[in-house]
């Protein structure tokens, strides 16, 4: 697995440190609250589970589904979200949890479909950035880190649902995709 990596991005070692930072964050501007936090499946699974573990408050954790890649390195531009929300979200103040800000399609649609069930407050949480590649303006409230614009895996990103397990983000070989 590790044969197909050109390079490591963002290691294991500063990827936890930033999350600490991230979660100290979160917990100072939500204190006193219940928060929702709702991962954008499947690659917010670490990330997710390690930010919950540095967030000090009473939380909820539910998962969305957003697909728009399917088995490619190219966003297809259409998103698919799995729009069954079992669970509520009036009222609520919520977080959601994604690996990666790309485009903006899928954060776009996601935000304007959550906000229409009226929240008490909505803010986005990504890992990665990638600010060149955007086609809607779209900013996250917090992000761990800017991307430079070179797909990466790793950290629970996927490149055709392998990588997910690397422990750290890197960037794939342009072989391996082209
Ligand atoms: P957007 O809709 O273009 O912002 O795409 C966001 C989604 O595309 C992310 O949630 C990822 O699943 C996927 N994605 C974007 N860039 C990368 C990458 O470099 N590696 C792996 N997945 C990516
Ligand atoms: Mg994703």
């Amino acid at each position: 697995m590790t044969n197909d990596l050109e390079k490591i991005l963002f290691t294991e070692e500063q990827i936890k440190e930033r999350i600490v930072e991230l979660g100290e964050q979160i917990t100072k501007d939500y204190a006193g609250k219940k928060i929702l936090l709702i991962g954008v499946l499947k690659g917010c699974y670490v990330f997710l589970a390690d930010l919950a573990r540095n967030i000090n408050l009473d939380c909820e954790i539910q998962f969305l589904t957003a697909s728009s890649y399917g088995f490619s390195s190219v966003s297809s531009g259409k998103v698919n979200v799995n729009e069954t929300i079992d669970f509520v979200t009036k009222g609520r103040d919520i977080i959601v949890i994604e690996d990666i800000l790309d485009t903006g399609v899928t954060l776009t649609a996601l935000h304007a479909m959550i906000a229409k069930q009226k929240p008490a407050s909505l803010k986005i949480c990504t890992l990665l950035d990638k600010p060149e590649r955007r086609e809607m303006p779209f900013t996250a409230d917090y992000t761990g880190f800017t991307c430079p614009n070179e797909f990466v895996v790793g950290y629970g990103l996927d490149y055709a649902e392998k990588y997910r397990n690397l422990p750290n983000v890197a960037v794939l070989k342009k072989e391996i995709y082209t």
